[in-house]
């Protein structure tokens, strides 16, 4: 997601400084050549060879080593992360000073910046250093964190640097076409399940992940995302908004709650299309039931077809076999945008992988097949389709 990015990461003097290294590594992972600016003082907390021998590059520590550095290297970076950001570093680069190869290189350098705070809570709740961190906020830098738990000092409180996930997945954002900026999108995600007794229930077999991959994609993107999901264990992405739901009323409920301020709804969830006719507060004896009868759940995307407005409206079909035809029967009759079709016979396909083959019918006709990808890469073709119809609601 970071492929062919130049990002230069500037580490300060804090004990977070040993984060660092494992956020080079996945800065890295993510495709980005990273190199490495450290103060005087990160260097009392963590070695620069450490680093060097992550980024395979030099670790550029001293202003009076190479001339021209400050210059080349803010020249030729496409994001500055500064992780961990001591509360001196803050204020030093916010009146501008350039006293070290670091703070030379934030004043000659003029792209994206993300700074992730570390130092004790009273330090970050002084007034210079909040100043300092909204005025920042307000030129455009990123701020991540810092997050609220336990302190190197045996403390309490908010100062902890974000996790090294958190800003990962901040620079990817910042990194990302913000195309989507404006759209409110709601996608859901997941089973449902339907309970027989407190121990035994009826649901489809699905991971989520198909959904989670389409709320980060979105939100990478720049739209403001609901996420509502079934019980599923995939992480939840960092700065999408999630509401839980179990059953399918209650996936029902939780998506006509929001759908209001929605212009685009993405059903991935796999809803259980039927419930059983009974829901007993104490487990069934199995020599007592013979049988179960089962009555339909509400088509939630049926509904939604039926009350769309001008809300671009995305549904998926899982089939045994590339059944376009049947596929496209279920977009007319649910009044679709779009419907992502897969067949799960074929392998990567289906449930629990990290990929999956799809083929998009366009509400207009238009079929077009797609090789094997990951998830995240069919969120981004799924959500390609969506660009065209921005802003409506
Ligand atoms: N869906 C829904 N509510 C349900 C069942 C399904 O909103 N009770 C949605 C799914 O989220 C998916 C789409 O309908 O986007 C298609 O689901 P699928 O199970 O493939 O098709 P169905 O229309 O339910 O028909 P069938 O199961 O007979 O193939």
């Amino acid at each position: 997601m970071l492929s062919g990015s130049n990002v230069l990461l500037g580490i300060t003097g804090s004990i977070a400084a040993y984060k660092a290294a494992d956020l080079a590594r996945r800065l890295m992972d993510e495709g980005a050549k990273v190199n490495v600016v450290m103060t005087d003082a990160a260097c009392r907390f963590i070695t620069p060879y450490t680093l060097e021998s992550i980024t395979g590059n030099a670790v550029h520590v001293d202003l009076f080593r190479d001339p021209y550095c400050h210059i080349h290297l803010a020249a030729e970076s496409d994001l500055f992360i500064i992780a961990p950001a001591t509360a001196n570093t803050i204020n030093k680069l916010s009146c501008g000073l350039a006293d070290n190869l670091l703070s030379c290189l934030w004043l000659a350098y003029d792209g994206p910046a993300l700074m992730a705070p570390a130092m004790n809570f009273r330090m970050y709740k002084n007034r210079t250093v909040q100043s300092n961190i909204k005025n920042f906020k307000k030129t455009g830098v990123e701020i991540i964190g810092p997050a609220k738990g336990s302190l190197a000092c045996g403390e309490e409180g908010k100062g902890r640097m974000s996790e090294v996930s958190e800003i990962v997945e901040a620079a990817i954002s910042v990194m990302s076409p913000h195309d989507l900026t404006g759209h409110k999108i709601l996608v859901t995600a997941g089973p449902t399940r339907e309970q027989i007794d407190p121990v035994r229930y009826i649901s489809n077999r699905s991971s989520g992940k198909m959904g989670y991959a389409l709320a980060l994609a979105a939100k990478r993107r720049g739209a403001d995302v609901t996420l509502v999901s079934g019980p599923c264990s995939v992480d939840p992405p960092h700065g999408v908004s999630i509401v839980y739901a179990e059953t399918s009323d209650d996936m029902e409920k939780a998506v006509f709650k929001h759908l209001d301020k929605a212009t685009a709804v993405i059903m991935s969830a796999a809803v259980s299309d039927f419930r059983a006719d009974l829901n007993t507060k104490n487990k069934l004896d199995k020599n007592i039931v013979k049988s179960l009868k089962l009555n339909k759940t509400t088509d939630i995307l049926k509904k939604l077809g039926s009350r769309k407005g001008k809300r671009f409206l995305i549904g998926f079909a899982a089939e045994s076999g590339k059944n376009v035809k049947r596929a496209s029967a279920k977009l007319k009759e649910k009044k679709l945008d779009l419907m992502v079709l897969n067949d799960i016979s074929q392998e990567g396909a289906g449930f629990d992988t990290d990929t999956n083959i799809v083929t998009l019918i366009h509400k207009k006709g238009d079929v077009k097949d797609y090789p094997i990808m990951k998830k995240i890469e069919v969120a981004h073709i799924i959500l390609d389709c969506l660009k065209k119809k921005k802003g409506s609601s």
